[in-house]
């Protein structure tokens, strides 16, 4: 076979017609969902600001230092975002969404773009939907956030899931912790990886966070930051569970999680599926009450969540759900000469203004051809159109599921097709 001239980069795939429809399936359970719960949807750019991306995520997060794609262009400096978090809190800074009043509750669906090595699960382009919900510190808003994630998987069919809850602490709590964490960590500087060598004195709960095979067993020696919570996180925490377990939800306390971003407060969450291997996170999520503050808005508390959309759909393919099926026209016209073709582009047209979905032959191939293309794309109906048919204006309607035929009158056909 000859070499390909142009292939997509690596990471990054084409949804193929095959593909599409569970894509579009899987679009319509979020807005849906959505609905339920009153969330508006909001779309953002492809592109940030640099500095929004490392301000908001966080300067030594993996993300930012080895996976952004930054540009620059002029005295612009582009990047494609990683993430939708920090672009919705600079849209609602930038747009004063603070002053429609009450709780912003947002969600969004769209691609994001991390350089990360590209395998089962993980690309370099890959779709997110989530939420933020902004202007809320109540419990209640991290339950809600974590119901909308779990009802969206749920209704796509992938059950067999868990949900790991942490909390990450506010500043003061999480003071006392990093102490903590440097004592615990110290005497084994040397022998940590070099990033959580840089990550020590800056931000040492990152290192709880590290892949490195050399970190693993100083990691399991830190305590747990559950155990230095103050009064009223541990409170807030506590309400939070109250809700989950009052809704049926179980999680697995998971004092390790801390996250891959700089931004969380107090609740974070992941959703893992056992059906997915190594990449096994569907979902993540949690508090960030500082983050609208530190990127220029004014103090506002909030919460949200986003998923991987080609994971849930790979969970749902190895549980063998279907989603979405291809669309199938309900007719197809087949036509021999050119008066029948000239006759079939004036019927497609009153067809579709009825509402009746309709294709044809374009390429002028045999009637054999055009009924296997017919038979390909599952059309219910055939039009057969040729010389004779238009002189005696009597159509071969032909079922394809049943191949039973007649032959009828325009009327006939048009009553047939639109009832
Ligand atoms: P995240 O955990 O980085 O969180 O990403 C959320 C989900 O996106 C992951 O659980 C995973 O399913 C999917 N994902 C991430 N990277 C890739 C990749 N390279 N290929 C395929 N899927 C991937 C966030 O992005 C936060 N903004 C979530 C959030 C919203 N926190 C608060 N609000």
């Amino acid at each position: 076979m000859a070499e390909l001239k142009y292939r997509t980069h690596h990471g990054m795939v084409d949804l193929l017609p095959e593909e599409t429809p569970k894509w579009r399936a899987l679009e319509e359970i979020i807005h849906n969902t959505a609905r339920l719960y009153h969330f508006e949807e909001i779309r953002t750019p492809i592109m940030e600001q640099t500095e929004l991306i490392v301000r908001g995520i966080g300067a030594l997060s993996d993300i930012v230092t080895k996976e952004i794609f930054a540009f620059e262009k002029g005295d612009d400096h582009y990047i494609l975002r990683p993430e939708c978090t920090a672009p919705v809190v600079r849209s609602f800074i930038e747009h004063h969404l603070d002053q429609r009043g009450g709780t912003q509750k947002l969600y969004y669906i769209g691609p994001m773009f991390r350089a990360e090595r590209p395998q089962k699960g993980r690309q370099r382009q890959f779709h997110q939907f989530g939420l933020e919900l902004l202007g809320s510190d109540s419990p209640l808003a991290d339950a809600e956030t974590i119901r909308f994630m779990i009802d969206v998987v749920n209704r796509i069919g992938v059950r067999n899931t868990t949900l790991k809850l942490n909390s990450v602490g506010d500043p003061e709590s999480r003071a006392r912790y990093k102490e903590i964490l440097q004592e615990t960590l110290k005497p084994h500087l040397s022998k940590l990886s070099e990033l959580s060598q840089v990550r020590f004195e800056k931000n040492p709960m990152r290192i709880l966070d590290s892949k490195e095979e050399e970190d693993q067993p100083f990691i399991e020696m830190c305590p747990s930051i559950l155990d230095y919570l103050n009064d009223e996180t541990a409170a807030h925490f506590e309400q939070v569970k109250g809700y989950l377990d009052a809704s049926g939800i179980a999680y697995e306390i998971t004092p390790r999680l801390v996250r891959g971003m700089d931004y969380y407060t107090r609740t974070a969450f992941e959703l893992t599926s056992p059906d997915l291997g190594s990449q096994d996170a569907l979902a993540g999520g949690g508090r960030y009450d500082l983050l609208v503050e530190e990127l220029g808005g004014p103090a506002t508390p909030a919460v949200g969540f986003a998923a991987g959309m080609e994971r849930l759909l790979l969970a749902a393919e190895e549980l063998g759900i279907n989603l979405g099926e291809t669309p199938t026209p309900h007719v197809y016209i087949v036509t021999r000469g050119e008066a029948a073709v000239q006759w079939a582009s004036k019927a497609l047209s009153e067809l579709r203004k009825k509402n009746v979905s309709v294709t044809t032959d374009y390429q002028a191939r045999s009637i054999k051809a055009q009924m296997k293309e017919a038979n390909r794309v599952q059309a219910t109906y055939a039009i057969i159109v040729g010389d004779s048919e238009l002189e005696e204006g009597l159509f071969t309607l032909r079922n394809m599921h049943d191949s039973s035929e007649s032959k009828v009158s325009l009327e006939e056909i048009f009553k047939r097709l639109t009832n």
